[in-house]
């Protein structure tokens, strides 16, 4: 009886604010980048708050409180930048014209512009953001605390939200040596320049055509309340955060829907273990793979038959060994959780790699682009990933990786220690998520979070200007010091000269 008290009592306190109403913006060409944020949305109003969503894919969920709107429009980037021989700086400057594109998309949508006329109340407005921080005008003009979720870690385009350190603490970089870290810096003063100069005053000028009066992108920016990070010390490297940027990677992995039927018998017929194969959304075998890399995938597959494979293709592969099974879609996080999966064959996109951690299964990564390397990198030094690049793909290395991840069981165990960390926190990802959300409506914008980094210059933030003092002092010291001995030396070399001199005067 007192415990179930107790229990109401704490259901109490938990949700301190009651039935916010709370506004979603999810404008993006990526299924991965919706469906975590989405997801995010979704138990936002189970847990009874007020949600409406604007998004670009449609959940077709009957959730009550829980309306969404689809956005219409929106251009994919193309092949450049899933190219993975394109660099970094190809992928952005073939990305730039299409999110500007996407800037007019987004305000022709008739859900988009019945918010402006009608101006309703919300209590927070949660963004998606990647390249497009012109939404952030809408939670500005709404009035309401902008919460922004990002589907990638700490990185410079999200850091600049809060003033969060962009320091190289990514696994590897700060060990890689010097030209790690410069390429490191390099690509944070990349991001900046496409943001700054390329992005923002396109996306400001057509925001004032839709909205008068809108400040800047860069005033919109500073007034962030909130980011919350789709990762987690137990998928990335151990990095610092200021307190208004949280960690909530895996909140979306804790809930494993039932498999349909045909999955669940193939799986559970599975008694040597199974495969399963994805690339996400993003990258299409028919495009980033060459037919002959393709081959040599589905011949290491066919090796190490019993084990069967569940092959995710958007494309049909009639030379599909025996023991594979191509479906161009699979409930990833559902099979990943079931007991008989060996191994994840994954681009390592972070929604991918962080469902494989949660459920504890090791990874043989692809990476393609963006982010994927990195986490991809990340998994392989803890020991839960072999990463074999996308030019180096025969038979015979695929073969060899399959073969190591199938055969060395250390990987399996780092699998299930990292499980286990992601876990094992005093509150679910998924409930850290919501508290701090609720913190941010009740404090009606949490000023009190905002950091001193956010008023001031890089070159103040990173310290440049004293290390910069401190460079000149020890110049001026070290130019003072030779003054001075050649000074001393010169007097010694007089005296030593001019003694005998003097002494043959007399
Ligand atoms: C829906 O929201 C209203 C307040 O906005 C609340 O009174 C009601 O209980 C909510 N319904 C559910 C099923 O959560
Ligand atoms: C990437 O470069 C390699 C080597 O130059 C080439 O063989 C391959 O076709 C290229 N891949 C794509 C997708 O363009
Ligand atoms: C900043 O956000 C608060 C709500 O958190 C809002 O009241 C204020 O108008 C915003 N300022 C700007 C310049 O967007």
């Amino acid at each position: 009886m007192i415990l179930k008290w107790l229990i109401a009592l704490m259901a109490i306190t938990y949700t301190q604010v009651e039935a916010a109403r709370i506004l979603g913006l999810i404008w993006t060409f990526s299924r991965s980048h919706h469906i975590a944020g989405s997801t995010l949305l979704k138990e936002l109003a189970k847990t009874g708050h007020e949600v409406h969503l604007l998004s670009t894919y449609n959940d077709n969920v009957d959730i009550p409180n829980f309306t969404q709107e689809l956005l219409t429009g929106i251009i994919v980037p193309g092949d450049g930048m899933s190219n993975p021989n394109s660099s970094v700086f190809t992928m952005l400057f073939d990305f730039v014209p299409i999110m500007n594109k996407n800037v007019e998309k987004f305000w022709e949508n008739e859900a988009v512009q019945k918010l402006i006329r009608t101006k309703p109340k919300y209590d927070a407005v949660i963004v998606l953001t990647f390249f497009n921080d012109f939404v952030l005008a809408l939670p500005h003009y709404l009035k309401a605390p902008t919460i922004i979720y990002s589907s990638m870690s700490s990185n410079p385009i999200n850091n600049k939200y809060v003033a969060n350190p962009s320091l190289p603490y990514a696994t590897g970089l700060a060990k890689n040596g010097f030209f790690a870290r410069l390429n490191f810096v390099t690509l944070n003063v990349v991001i900046y320049v496409i943001e700054a100069y390329f992005l923002a005053p396109l996306q400001n000028r057509i925001n004032e055509k839709y909205l008068p009066d809108v400040p800047p992108i860069e005033v919109l920016n500073k007034n962030v309340s909130l980011v919350l990070i789709n990762s987690h010390y137990a998928i990335e490297g151990p990095r610092p955060y200021v307190p208004n940027m949280v960690q909530i990677g895996g909140f979306h992995t804790r809930e494993v829907k039932k498999l349909p039927e045909n999955l669940q018998t193939y799986l559970d017929s599975a008694k040597d273990g199974a495969i399963l194969f994805s690339m996400g959304t993003n990258v299409k075998l028919s495009k980033n793979l060459q037919r002959n890399q393709l081959d040599a995938i589905m011949s290491g597959l066919g090796k190490v038959a019993p084990i069967k494979v569940l092959f995710k293709s958007e494309i049909d592969i009639p030379s599909a060994p025996e023991n594979v099974l191509v479906s161009n879609w699979l409930p990833q996080n559902d099979i990943l959780a079931h007991p008989n999966l060996k191994v994840f064959i994954s681009h390592g996109g972070l929604a991918g790699t962080t469902e494989a951690v949660y459920h504890g299964v090791p990874m043989l990564g692809i990476p393609f682009f963006a982010d994927q390397k990195f986490n991809i990198g990340s998994m392989s030094e803890v020991g839960l990933a072999v990463t074999l690049d996308v030019d180096r793909i025969t038979e015979q290395t695929f073969y060899a990786a399959l073969e190591e991840l199938l055969t060395n069981p250390t990987y399996s165990t780092n699998a299930k220690k990292r499980s286990s960390l992601l876990k094992n926190q005093p509150v679910s990802s998924l409930q850290k998520a919501i508290w701090w959300i609720e913190h941010i409506i009740e404090y009606k914008g949490g000023e009190h979070l905002r950091n001193v980094g956010m008023e001031l210059e890089w070159y103040h933030l990173y310290m440049v200007d004293v290390m910069a003092f401190f460079l000149a002092l020890i110049l001026v010291v070290l130019a003072i010091s030779f003054i001075v001995i050649r000074w001393v030396l010169r007097i010694l070399y007089n005296i030593c000269r001019g003694k005998p001199k003097k002494e043959k005067k007399h």
